[in-house]
């Protein structure tokens, strides 16, 4: 049986963001940051509201809700994180904090949205009870996770070639199941559960363009947390395979010199009664 380790797992994924905000901005941030106006919609942000976006990362979603005339709030665990997103956004307000215990008070917000922040936490249904707590009566709350690997080329061709010639079993703090969210019934047991009505959840098309040949094995080797662990793990020959295949499969999706790979999301939202 798997036993999940919360602080543990808080800690790995805390000491990873801190190394990467660079890596992440120039490898994941086109493609994250298509997700923002669709949750934007779901989480009913407009002018003159109070956003928060949990997770901010760079603070893509946080900077879309201030271009909407909202009053944003974007907060992140990683200080290096909310450097990064303060310096991309100069007019956009970041506060560190975590997406389990949020240093804010009880219904302070008319919206909250993650954009693919829950699937990085140890204790994903905390996080959907604190959203719930800092928004008002009527409040809306978003957010994004990956659909399964089956969809999600990247992250299919990744653990494929782990499965073929690595071990996809390695010793690393052990957090929920990445993909835990990526079930529809999921999100909607997560949202019931914490307290939302009318749940609901759709999916969004999005395309990710990496450079052609190592392409997606660096962003996956350097600009990730835990696929990057699992990547480190495995024996400098067997990583050689696995860059060689990965290789192989970036080929199918690369045209000249960039790949464009289907990254479809799932969106899913609620309202605080
Ligand atoms: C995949 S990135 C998403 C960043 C951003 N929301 C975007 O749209 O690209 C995950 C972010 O979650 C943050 N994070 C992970 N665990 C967290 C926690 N417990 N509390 C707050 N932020 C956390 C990381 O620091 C990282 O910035």
């Amino acid at each position: 049986m798997t036993i999940i380790e919360p602080e543990k797992f808080r800690a790995f994924e805390h000491a990873g963001w801190e190394n990467i905000p660079g890596g992440y901005h120039e490898v994941f941030g086109g493609l994250t940051v298509q997700a923002a106006e669709p949750l934007l919609n779901a989480a009913g942000v407009k002018r003159r509201i109070n956003f928060l976006d949990i997770a901010t990362g760079p603070g893509y979603v946080a900077a879309a809700a201030a271009k909407r005339g909202a009053t944003v709030l974007g907060v992140d665990f990683s200080p290096a994180m909310v450097a990064q997103a303060r310096q991309l956004h100069p007019g956009v307000d970041f506060r560190a904090g975590d997406a389990e215990q949020l240093p804010l008070g009880n219904g302070l917000f008319d919206a909250a949205a993650m954009n693919f922040g829950i699937l990085h936490l140890g204790r994903p249904e905390q996080a959907l009870v604190e959203a719930h707590r800092v928004l008002r009566s009527g409040g809306r709350f978003a957010f994004s996770v990956w659909a399964p690997p089956q969809e999600t080329i990247g992250f299919g061709i990744v653990l494929r070639a782990v499965e073929l010639h690595g071990e996809p079993r390695v010793d690393l703090p052990e957090g929920p199941p990445f993909f835990r969210y990526s079930d529809p019934d999921e999100c909607i047991r997560g949202l019931v559960v914490a307290g939302f009505e009318s749940p609901s959840v759709t999916k969004v098309s999005q395309l990710w363009r990496l450079p052609a040949g190592d392409g997606l094995f660096n962003a996956m080797k350097d600009s990730t947390v835990r696929t990057a662990g699992l990547l480190r793990a495995q024996k400098p020959t067997v990583l050689n395979k696995i860059r060689d295949a990965m290789r192989a499969e970036l080929a199918k999706y690369t045209k000249g010199d960039v790949a464009n790979l289907p990254m479809p999301a799932l969106i899913a939202s609620g309202i605080k009664p």
